[in-house]
């Protein structure tokens, strides 16, 4: 049974943390819902991470609903987080509406997640008041790193650790469900998570939020062209295993050693014998070629 939104509130009441990944495709989708984590995110991180791109400012509205859809289809009990992709909701609350409302009814999302405070409020409180639920993001905002001074980590400073506790308190009052934070100093995670009532999902922000959300790739071991952030943690080496089956197949082939008996499909040895007969007698192509 799909997970509610009620669900996660409850979740962090009880302190049981919440767990998010990404997926950008249906067998992700399928692999990740199975483990039974609550929260499937489809993150624009797609730009980077599958679709390579330096950055995720190029994924556009057309390619996130696409891996939305496919993701969605292989996903049968966590929440789908539809993740609106740069410049789909900063011109107006009718286009963020309108595109908001593409990922869940084109793309199967259940609730969609935007970044950034400020002016993303009014979007917030726009498309919660057209029934989406809304994650929010604050901390490191990817879309907008160029502007945070590259990908690292923010509030380091009291200033900045003031006003990221704002941003939060704003977002969970303009009407977010949840909200992540993204490379924000661990003791300022927690404090803003022990002050919202809406759980909190970090990612690179220490222990002290009431979920976590890690990169599928990232996580798995297939690394993109950029430096690893501090906070991945491998669970596997799957990029390496890929590269050593990908490899093994090569050598099977060059070698004759695959495809094999078993690969091969059979044909009855009358029927055979029938073909490899007009074959030799030149009969196939005479009789049929000219009309083919
Ligand atoms: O796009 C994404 O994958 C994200 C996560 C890193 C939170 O926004």
């Amino acid at each position: 049974m799909k997970l509610s939104l009620p669900a996660l509130r409850e979740m962090k009441r009880d302190g049981r943390p919440i767990v998010m990944i990404t997926a950008y495709d249906h067998p992700s989708g399928r692999i990740v819902d199975a483990t039974g984590v609550d929260l499937v995110l489809v993150g624009d991180s797609a730009a980077n991470v599958v679709l390579g791109h330096q950055s995720t400012v190029p994924a556009t509205m057309d390619e996130m609903t696409m891996l939305t859809a496919a993701v969605n289809r292989g996903v049968e009990n966590a929440l789908v987080v539809g993740d609106l992709p740069f410049m789909s909701y900063q011109v107006s609350d009718a286009e963020a509406v309108a595109n908001a409302g593409r990922l869940i009814k084109d793309g199967g999302a259940d609730v969609v997640k935007l970044e950034g405070a400020g002016p993303s409020l009014e979007r917030v409180r726009a498309l919660v008041s057209a029934g989406i639920g809304v994650m929010g993001h604050v901390g490191l905002t990817p879309q907008t790193a160029t502007a945070l001074g590259g990908h690292k980590a923010q509030g380091r400073q009291a200033d900045a650790a003031r006003r990221l506790f704002l941003d939060a308190i704003s977002l969970e009052r303009a009407g977010c469900f949840a909200l992540v934070l993204e490379a924000v100093p661990a003791p300022v995670a927690t404090t803003i998570s022990r002050r919202l009532t809406i759980p909190t999902i970090g990612i690179g922000s220490g222990p002290g939020t009431d979920g976590q959300v890690l990169v599928l790739h990232d996580m798995l071991g297939i690394p993109g062209d950029g430096p690893e952030p501090r906070f991945v943690k491998r669970y596997a080496e799957i990029g390496e295993l890929m590269g050593a089956a990908v490899a093994a197949y090569a050598t099977e082939v060059r070698n004759h050693v695959y495809p094999a008996e078993e690969h091969t499909y059979t044909i009855p040895p009358e029927e055979l014998e029938a073909f490899q007969n007009a074959v030799d007698a030149g009969s196939i192509e005479e009789n049929t070629l000219a009309d083919w």
